[in-house]
């Protein structure tokens, strides 16, 4: 067990804070910001002070509704992050085990480290398509498994894990005992009119994370929540209470409001994400410098570069020939040096992919506005063509 909270830190949030804003953005993973203007808000209908209880009612109903659960299994949480945070905080007590997929979102990793719990890992490996790998989950998973940890959409890759995969992840976790978070936030991407959570899989076993952030543009709300059994959903509300105790009351109000109108807000950027995502498609194809998985869903994709020594210009990435990578093999330091000079010499920014654990990989969104979109790939484009042939403009 490794704790200290003096030195506990996210290096993934630092640098999508700290970053600055490149012109050309597909660093993000989330759908683009929705003005507030419209959700056609009154200011009568907003007020600053509120109830100042265990959640606003209103909100706790619009939620339970949506996913049809009872009240008492939702939790208010500030974003997803906190709503992760409760999660594992509820369910261990340090030095106990969890089993957290691999490659993750960084701040769950963070965030168990934080609370001194012994992290143990199952794959999801790029040769699968990002499935979960149900044979190392099963070796992995022991009896002092507390929760197991999975992001459905998957963050870096997109992939979808269906119901009936996750109806085995809990055949098996009922064998040891083990809750299973999963982190739900890009789920929403489906954007399916009767919204669905694997929380109904086994309410018994299941804790669901999510907010408004990714799919809907509200990040700004901080509108998060957790589905989870009634007695956790107690503690969660308990573990809040030493930290942020309260919400921001005209977030909750808010928040009310786009659920009334999450029908609408889902239609309109469901038609967004269908027209990025052909842009995206289509110049994946018409690549064959790029390895990509291709998700059903979502906004992000988690490429290679595919490295042939022979075509790479060693130059045009500012690093010496003989770091270039063997033929065949992906090389880190080659990917993290595209990476930078996309952002420097194209004014682009992508993720690179060592902040999910793959450094031979970087991630890229397209929740933005279409035109961004053409320019960023364009972008993208002629950066990829400066490194096969450096010659060009
Ligand atoms: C998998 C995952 N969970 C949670 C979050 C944070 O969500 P929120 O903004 O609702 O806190 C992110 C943000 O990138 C994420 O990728």
């Amino acid at each position: 067990m490794n704790v200290s909270r003096s030195t506990a830190r996210s290096p993934y949030m630092e640098w999508a804070k700290l970053q600055l804003a490149a012109k050309y953005n597909l660093a993000t993973s989330g759908m683009i910001s929705l003005p507030l203007a419209e959700l056609g808000v009154k200011i009568e209908e907003l007020e600053i002070n509120g109830p100042s209880i265990y959640g606003y009612d209103p909100l706790l109903k619009a939620i339970a509704d949506r996913y049809r659960v009872p009240q008492e299994s939702v939790v208010s949480a500030v974003g997803t992050s906190l709503a992760n945070y409760l999660a594992l905080a509820a369910i261990t007590e340090p030095g106990d085990e969890v089993l957290i997929e691999q490659p993750s979102y960084g701040p769950i990793l963070d965030v168990a480290q934080y609370l001194g719990l012994t992290v143990r890992r199952f794959a999801r490996p790029a040769e699968m398509n990002f499935a979960l790998d149900l044979a190392d989950l099963e070796r992995q998973l022991t009896p002092r498994t507390r929760a197991l940890v999975i992001c459905n959409l998957h963050n870096p890759s997109g992939a979808f894990i269906p119901n009936p995969v996750l109806g085995e992840v809990a055949t098996l976790a009922r064998k040891t005992n083990t809750y299973i978070v999963v982190d739900e936030v890009y789920r929403e991407m489906l954007f399916e009119q009767e919204p669905q959570t694997a929380f109904h899989l086994d309410p018994e076993r299941f804790i669901i994370t999510n907010s408004l952030t990714k799919a809907y543009g509200l990040s700004g709300l901080r509108c998060g929540w957790l589905l989870a059994p009634s007695d956790i959903a107690e503690r969660m509300w308990h573990i809040n209470d030493l930290h942020g105790a309260t919400f921001a009351h005209p977030a909750e109000l808010l928040s009310v409001i786009a659920f009334s109108k999450l029908d609408q807000i889902s239609a309109h950027m469901k038609a967004l994400l269908d027209t990025n995502r052909a842009l995206l498609k289509n110049f994946l194809d018409s690549r064959n410098d790029l390895d990509y998985f291709w998700p059903e869903y979502g906004t992000i994709v988690f490429p290679r570069l595919r490295t042939e020594k022979s075509s790479w210009s060693a130059a045009a990435l500012g690093c010496a020939e003989n770091s270039l990578p063997a033929e065949g093999k992906t090389s880190t330091s080659t990917t993290e040096e595209f990476c930078t000079m996309l952002r420097n010499d194209f004014d682009t920014s992508v993720v690179p992919g060592r902040f999910f654990e793959t450094p031979s990989r970087f991630r890229m969104g397209v929740g933005i506005a279409t035109e961004a979109v053409k320019d960023a790939l364009n972008q993208l484009e002629r950066a990829l063509d400066k490194i096969l042939s450096p010659s060009r403009p």
